[in-house]
């Protein structure tokens, strides 16, 4: 893993978002959770590099984002995207995906992301905030959220980005 500068990242997180999507991963080596994400919005707050990520409640992972302060988001080549489909229809509450799928999780700066990742991005979380269905255009509601369950989303500022040569 080569650390680079957030100026050098070299993505098109619209296209990779659509077609590869990514894993958001929060906890410890020792406890972490993982999961598939495919909206994510990167830019700019505060001055600041930021990438902010949306996790429904309901996840297992929304109990790791929570209760920790950094996260990663780490991205594969196409051909992992079988497995990124069951991380992302399968809960870590009722197994060890992880292991199911075979990646290695590795620690990475005091946070946790895979030997399989093409690149990681480290972000500690700077403000999150739960949905608010008042200020939403009824679209939304009715295709997003028939069942509640309002996605928290959490603005991480860019500490590291790591990618594999
Ligand atoms: C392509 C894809 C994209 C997804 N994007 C998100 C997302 O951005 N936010 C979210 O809360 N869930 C998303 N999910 C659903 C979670 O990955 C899924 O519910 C997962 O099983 C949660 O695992 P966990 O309970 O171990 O946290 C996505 C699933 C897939 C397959």
């Amino acid at each position: 893993m080569r650390e680079i500068k957030t100026r050098q990242l070299n993505e098109n997180f619209f296209e990779v978002m659509k077609s590869e999507w990514a894993l958001l991963t929060a906890g410890t080596l020792d406890k972490f959770n993982t999961m598939t994400i495919g909206w994510l919005t990167a830019g700019i707050i505060w001055g600041k590099d930021v990438i902010t990520c949306y996790v429904r409640p309901s996840r297992y992972t929304y109990e790791f984002i929570q209760d920790n302060d950094l996260f990663t988001i780490s991205f594969y080549y196409p051909q992992y995207r079988n497995l990124l489909s069951h991380l992302g229809t399968h809960s870590g509450r009722d197994e060890d995906k992880v292991k199911t799928v075979g990646f290695h999780p590795i620690e990475l700066n005091h946070a946790v992301s895979f030997e399989e990742a093409r690149m990681t991005i480290i972000c500690k979380k700077i403000y999150d905030q739960a949905m608010d269905e008042t200020q939403m255009q009824t679209f939304g509601i009715e295709r997003y959220y028939p069942r509640g369950d309002y996605h928290r989303f959490y603005i991480g500022e860019i500490i590291k980005v790591y990618v594999k040569d």
